[in-house]
């Protein structure tokens, strides 16, 4: 198939990782027989430091008409004027696609598993989708600032809570039938609003188990009894913090993808890490987040299902078998990780064919 896929690498280490799912997808085009146009483009500091804006017209637009958007990551201590901040150029960019709903998945590789301060029989069986809503709340409300004091408001409509509970339980029949929605309705009036609309999407899927948490103790039972969750869905900065912590159990924040997606096909792909300054122009980041985000690029936009499942497969076999990146313990840079998931890649590839 053909598909324009914009590359949005940013700053500090998102470079590194798109480099990495950039090669992966093109092992992916020249294996399956797919027309990939890469186009890439700039956001965050990089585009400050050209063009003055964290989002230029020429990205938003680029973007816009693209199939997919794959982005690195932004941000960093270079960029700290709050009137040109490398985040908003993300922000608005995830408001421009309108991708009301970023899909976190969570898996615990046995290996990985090992490397987690969680114990090792609280994870088996490990295997969680957030989805957080990605368009509203004190992320997007408006803010004021004087001398001695500051707001964010967060405002949540009906509209916004019903789109992303549905995709919630859509998803989750698709699984293993349970959502969880965290929120907290015992102090906050929107978190009331989101529960009550929880509770009235649910009659529409009663094929579908709801569960309310508040997020307080659900940041507790995710560490304590992670495998009795399933979908968990929930607001906005709630569900960048929990992501965040979610990444304990899988052993190393580089090893998360996120699938930001709307209405229609089109969705924006990044690993939930940021640019990781302390990190960055080392080589050594681990470049699976983005990978794995590059897998959830073919299968939610362009319908690829199966060399979604090949790169997660690859992933799987380099997580099992090679030295691994120092936020896993090794000592593997991040291109012989990338080396060898093209190597997998390659010989599945040929494997099939024989
Ligand atoms: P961070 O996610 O960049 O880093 C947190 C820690 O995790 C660091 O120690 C880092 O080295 C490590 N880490 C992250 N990704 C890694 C990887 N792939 N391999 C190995 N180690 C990895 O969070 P931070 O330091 O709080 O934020 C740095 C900047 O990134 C900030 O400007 C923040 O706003 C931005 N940020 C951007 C995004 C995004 O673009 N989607 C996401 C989160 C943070
Ligand atoms: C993430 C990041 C962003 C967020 C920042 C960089 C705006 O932390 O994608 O998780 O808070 O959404
Ligand atoms: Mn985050």
């Amino acid at each position: 198939m053909k598909a324009t896929i914009v590359l949005l690498p940013g700053d500090g280490i998102g470079p590194e990782v798109t480099a990495s799912a950039l090669a992966v997808l093109r092992i992916i085009a020249e294996t399956f027989a797919h027309d990939f146009m890469f186009v890439e483009h700039l956001i965050g500091g990089a585009a400050i430091d050209a063009t003055g804006l964290p989002l230029p017209e020429t990205t938003r637009a680029a973007c816009l008409s693209a199939d997919a958007v794959l982005l690195g990551a932004v941000g960093g201590p270079r960029w700290s004027d709050p009137n040109a901040r490398p985040e908003q150029g993300l922000l608005q960019l995830r408001a421009a696609l309108g991708v009301f709903a970023n899909l976190r998945p969570v898996h615990v590789h046995p290996r990985t598993a090992a490397l987690s301060p969680v114990k090792a029989d609280r994870l088996v069986g490990v295997d969680l989708l957030f989805v957080r809503e990605l368009t509203g709340g004190s992320y997007f409300g408006r803010r004021s600032r004087d001398a001695d004091s500051a707001s964010d408001e967060c405002r949540y409509t009906v509209v916004e809570i019903e789109r992303v509970l549905r995709r919630a339980f859509e998803l989750a029949r698709a699984r293993r039938g349970r959502v969880t929605s965290i929120d907290k309705a015992n102090v906050l009036e929107t978190s009331r609003l989101w529960r009550e609309t929880a509770i009235r999407v649910a009659a529409d899927y009663p094929d579908v188990t709801l569960e309310h948490q508040l997020v307080d103790s659900m940041a507790m039972l995710m560490l304590s009894q992670p495998a009795r969750y399933d979908v968990l869905v929930t607001e906005n900065l709630f569900g960048d913090i929990l992501t965040d912590e979610a990444a304990v159990l899988a052993g190393s924040l580089g090893l998360l993808p996120s699938a930001s997606l709307g209405e229609g096909r089109r969705g924006l792909y990044e690993p939930i890490h940021g640019s990781a300054p302390d990190i960055a122009g080392k080589g050594s980041a681990n470049p699976i987040g983005s990978i794995l985000s590059a897998a959830l690029l073919l299968r939610h936009s362009l319908g690829l299902a199966n060399e979604a499942a090949a790169i997660e497969r690859a992933v799987h076999t380099v997580l099992d078998t090679r030295e691994l990146t120092r936020d896993l313990g090794g000592n593997a840079n991040t291109h012989d990780i990338t080396d060898a998931i093209v190597a997998t890649l390659t010989r599945h590839a040929a494997a099939r064919a024989a």
